[in-house]
């Protein structure tokens, strides 16, 4: 990466020399529209008399180029007496444009800023090809630590459609923490612990397969599950019959190789942390697929009965606790009715998934002293959250507002054509299988392709993962085959079609070096659609600074589409083949700029971008 100016000497190379002042809040080396926000914000006090700290703030976005790049509505400043109308055409009047400004105009009580084109190409160039994949960074975050959980699948059990939207959303929720300066710890919270390890285990005695565990542990150990749990089905109609009562020998068995477990036997917990061991080493490497790479993988079992206990005991000094048959409850309704009551211990004394998130969420503060901690939890568990989140607060800890739960709607139809699907690999897997076959249906274009197993791989994979996080996070949708391996339409498969296309706008002018990308002369950009492109190239660190507010991978989903679709119309206007070299360099600037800025975001949003297809 070449090494970028100060902001002072790529204004001045500009002509610019005064100082511009840095807001609370705004980032003039990192974020391009903020130099204008700077430069406008004092500008308008100064011929306004109005305190910058209100005019900052107040300036927004516009729809569209018409309006202007950045708008403010007078109104806004709440200035007694005088007209917003009136103020506004007095304000322009005054206004100074110097070098940052084209125009600006008065419209009503708005007044509509409108940058110089060409100090916008040339800070933002220059920039992007500068910083590369470090555009849109920024420091906002810096010292500040995040746990993000995520994913969370049950061991022996499907990775149904909640995991894998927690696995994706929480992908792309660490990686945006840490663009912004945050470090992040990413961390899966597995479902290892319960009394379903004790029917894996009386399941793994009767139909186990040492290779086969060894092999595929995730699907061998899914398959013993489905099959001891039949055999306790068939045990308990069986004696339903015989004897009136359902009972199974299996079941109780089960029942105490867990109670075993729980106490600590040494034999019991080999075999249960084989499964784990095993488990975990087959999703990293699926993980990997999906460019996650987990900090830790932690798990229920891994909450020690020590912190269980003594957040339990805490409860019970603070008289939070009754107690009703034996078990330990919380009654949460005198704070909010909808919280009701909430089990803490069963009367045998075990204790429940709500207990291990307390005990959890203490020992993680201990270790992490976190400033902030995600759960990307599905909506059904919206309950669940607010429930723990509200004892943890009940307790005392200070931090437990430092806690959010980011939640996500349901997927329907999930299973796939072949109805097999039940583990996030099979699902990779298959989606491969059916992007290869879309991919093989142009013959010509294929032939092309070096690598057309692992193309299919990450395209597949955009598709699954666009798919998903196009529309906001609450929202269902239904798994749609066909939508989403399509090349058209705002789909995973179109983004990655217009990276490559963009890659190969490079490769057919090669004989431009990239040192003359960035000593173009960007005055030769005159074109709308290029001033479209610079634009909303230039939003780009502001679109994430939105995501971090909203927690919506849908904010850059979005704009990655509008991005795309500004530079496809761009293609019938900004020809690089067969211009003067001074013309073709400049365009493919810019493309290149919209390249990287395209690329910045897929890797957001955990895409692999492809440089052909
Ligand atoms: N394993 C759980 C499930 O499949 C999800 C865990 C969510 N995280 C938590 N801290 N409760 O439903």
């Amino acid at each position: 990466m070449a090494s970028i100016d100060s902001i002072t000497e790529r204004l001045q190379a500009f002509g610019i020399t005064d100082e511009l002042k840095n807001y609370p809040g705004s980032n003039i080396t990192q974020n391009p529209y903020d130099i204008f926000r700077c430069y406008i914000t004092e500008q308008l006090s100064k011929v306004s008399g109005v305190s910058e700290d209100l005019i900052y703030p107040a300036l927004e976005w516009t729809n569209s180029s018409e309006r202007g790049d950045l708008i403010i509505p007078v109104p806004r400043l709440r200035i007694k007496g005088a007209k917003p109308n009136d103020l506004a055409v007095e304000w322009t009047d005054k206004f100074e444009k110097g070098k940052y400004l084209e125009k600006i105009l008065a419209v009503g009580p708005f007044i509509q800023f409108y940058f110089d084109r060409n100090l916008l190409f040339n800070i933002v160039i220059k920039d992007v090809l500068k910083l590369e994949k470090n555009f849109g960074q920024s420091n906002i975050g810096a010292g500040k630590k995040v746990v993000v959980e995520f994913s969370s699948p049950n061991i022996a059990k499907p990775f149904h459609a909640g995991h894998l939207r927690s696995t994706i959303i929480g992908g792309f929720i660490s990686n945006l923490y840490e663009k912004a300066g945050w470090e992040v710890i990413r961390l899966n919270y597995l479902g290892d612990w319960g009394k379903q390890f004790g029917v894996l285990a009386v399941g793994f005695e009767r139909y186990g397969s040492e290779e086969k565990l060894e092999a595929d542990p995730i699907n061998h150990l899914f398959e013993v599950y489905v099959q001891i749990n039949k055999d306790m089905e068939a045990e308990k109609e069986k004696t339903l019959a015989q004897t009136g009562v359902a009972t199974s020998e299996t079941d109780n068995n089960a029942r105490a190789f867990f109670r075993a477990m729980e106490s600590g036997d040494e034999k019991a917990l080999d075999l249960w942390s084989k499964f784990r061991t095993l488990s975990i080493e087959k999703y990293k490497s699926t993980y990997a697929r999906l460019n996650i790479n987990y900090d830790t993988y932690s798990g229920e079992s891994q909450v020690s009965q020590e912190s269980m206990r003594t957040a339990t005991e805490q409860l019970q000094k603070l008289g939070l606790v009754t107690e009703d048959q034996g078990a330990l409850l919380i009654d949460l309704t005198p704070h909010n009715k909808k919280l009701g009551k909430v089990i803490v211990q069963k009367k045998d004394g075990t204790t429940l998934y709500i207990t291990r998130d307390i005990g959890g969420a203490v020992e993680r503060y201990e270790k992490y002293k976190f400033d902030k901690m995600i759960y990307v939890i599905a909506c059904q568990q919206d309950l669940h959250c607010q429930q723990f989140f509200k004892t943890l607060e009940l307790m005392g800890h200070e931090w437990h507002n430092r806690l959010q739960h980011i939640n996500f709607g349901m997927v329907q139809g999930m299973s796939t054509r072949k109805g097999t699907v039940v583990f996030l690999d099979n699902i990779l897997e298959e989606t491969k299988e059916a992007m290869h076959n879309v991919m093989r249906k142009n013959e010509a274009k294929y032939a092309q392709v070096a690598n057309p197993d692992e193309i299919a791989d990450l395209v597949g994979i955009s598709a699954v993962m666009i798919q998903d996080m196009q529309s906001k996070r609450i929202n269902n949708y239904t798994f749609n085959w066909e939508r989403m391996l399509s090349f058209e339409g705002d789909t995973g498969p179109y983004l990655q079609y217009a990276h490559s296309r963009l890659c190969s706008v490079r490769r057919n002018a090669s004989s431009i070096s990239d040192d003359e990308l960035l000593s173009a002369d960007y005055s030769l950009l005159a074109e709308p659609v290029a001033a479209d492109l610079i634009k909303t190239i230039a939003q780009y660190p502001d679109v994430i600074l939105n995501a971090l507010k909203t927690h919506e991978p849908a904010t850059i989903v979005t704009y990655l589409f509008k991005l795309t679709h500004i530079v496809s119309s761009c293609y019938d206007i900004l020809w690089v083949a067969g211009q003067t070299p001074e013309l073709a360099a400049a365009r493919l600037a810019l493309y290149m700029s919209a390249r990287q800025t395209l690329n910045n975001g897929m890797t957001l949003l955990g895409l692999t971008p492809v440089i052909r297809m």
